[in-house]
């Protein structure tokens, strides 16, 4: 499935209610749902990371997960790919509950996804190949000259078929994330989940990542779910897109939605809700709005309230665990 009919499939819904669901749109015919979210909460100590989070992303469809520093994209992320556990809620990647399977079913379904996270967390000491070769090895009895065709045919993808025998030292950090990306999908995955793909390059080179990942989505009906505040990365490659704050979702929509948000006018702001006008000054990057009112508010209750204030507040950018 194209990511466009995927994005024409979209499903706006508010993030904290039940019918947080979903895309289906065209007649009749439901795209496979990939991941499932329901309910999800995360609680680190005393400090509300993630509350009452419900998503569904399809097969063939990105989702852009944006957000504050802080707000919980990492966490939320984490949580998908079965490295922390939840609080409360359920999470099913195709089709499975990941807290109810047991371990092999559950490493069944790790062989279904990929990940990329910010730094590509290459081997240093092996190859490029033998970086992207390691799932393969790891997971399959294929034998060595296939997995080689297959190293091969994924650094084809990526442009970096002539680096192949270069170590991560020896690559930038641009290569480095597209050799990660082949790793990533090394095994074919249903779905691949990044974090920040972009952060840290160049505008060039941030844009030629975020082509690869909808060409990787387009042609290979991969689901992709993305982490980023970039907001030119993010309106390029999204078909949907969720806006975290403090730990729930405020909105999840089409893209068509979200830049429809952005290009109200400053005189027809005010007859924006106030989830809204944040979700505005957010995509915006604008300098006035709620978001900065809300933390100059933040600065003065706790310069007033000192330390105790501080106890109850949490992190900015989370959920308090008391509403003062
Ligand atoms: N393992 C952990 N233990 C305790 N607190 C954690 C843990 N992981 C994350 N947190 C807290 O959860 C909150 C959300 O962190 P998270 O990394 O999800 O934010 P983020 O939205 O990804 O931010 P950024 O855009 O800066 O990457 C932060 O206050 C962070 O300190
Ligand atoms: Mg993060």
């Amino acid at each position: 499935m194209s990511g466009a009919m995927s994005g024409a499939m979209s499903g706006a819904t508010s993030g904290t209610t039940s019918a947080a669901v979903s895309g289906a749109g065209s007649a009749g015919s439901s795209p496979e749902v990939r991941v499932t979210v329901r309910d999800l909460g995360k609680t680190f100590g005393t400090q509300t990371v993630l509350q009452g989070v419900n998503l569904d992303v399809h097969a063939g469809e990105t989702l852009v997960i944006m957000g504050g520093s802080g707000c919980g994209k990492s966490t939320l992320l984490r949580l998908l790919i079965g490295s922390h556990k939840p609080t409360s809620g359920s999470i099913k990647l195709l089709g499975q509950d990941i807290a109810e399977i047991g371990d092999v079913a559950f490493d069944d379904i790790k062989r279904q996804f990929g990940i990329l996270f910010q730094s590509a967390a290459l081997f240093q000491s092996m190859s490029i190949a033998d970086n992207v070769a390691l799932p393969l090895r790891e997971h399959t009895n294929l034998a060595p000259e296939v997995i080689e065709m297959m190293v091969k045919i994924k650094l084809e993808l990526v442009g970096l078929r002539q680096h192949a025998d270069k170590f991560p030292s020896q690559i930038s950090g641009g290569m480095a994330k597209r050799a990660g990306l082949a790793r990533a999908m090394a095994m074919d995955p249903k779905i691949l989940f990044y974090d920040e793909p972009s952060a840290g390059l160049d505008p060039v080179t941030s844009a030629e990542i975020d082509q690869l990942i909808k060409e990787l989505t387009r042609n290979f009906a991969v689901t992709s779910v993305v982490v980023t505040h970039e907001m030119d990365s993010a309106f390029t490659i999204a078909d949907r897109m969720l806006m975290l704050d403090g730990g729930r979702v405020l909105k999840v929509g089409s893209r068509e939605e979200f830049e429809r948000l952005r290009a109200v006018s400053d005189a027809d702001v005010s007859g924006l809700s106030e989830d809204d006008q944040i979700i505005r000054q957010f995509l915006r990057g604008a300098a006035q709005g709620p978001i900065t009112r809300r933390r100059s508010a933040d600065d003065y209750r706790e310069d007033l309230l000192g330390e105790e204030g501080n106890e109850e507040r949490v992190t900015r950018g989370a959920v308090p665990t008391k509403r003062i």
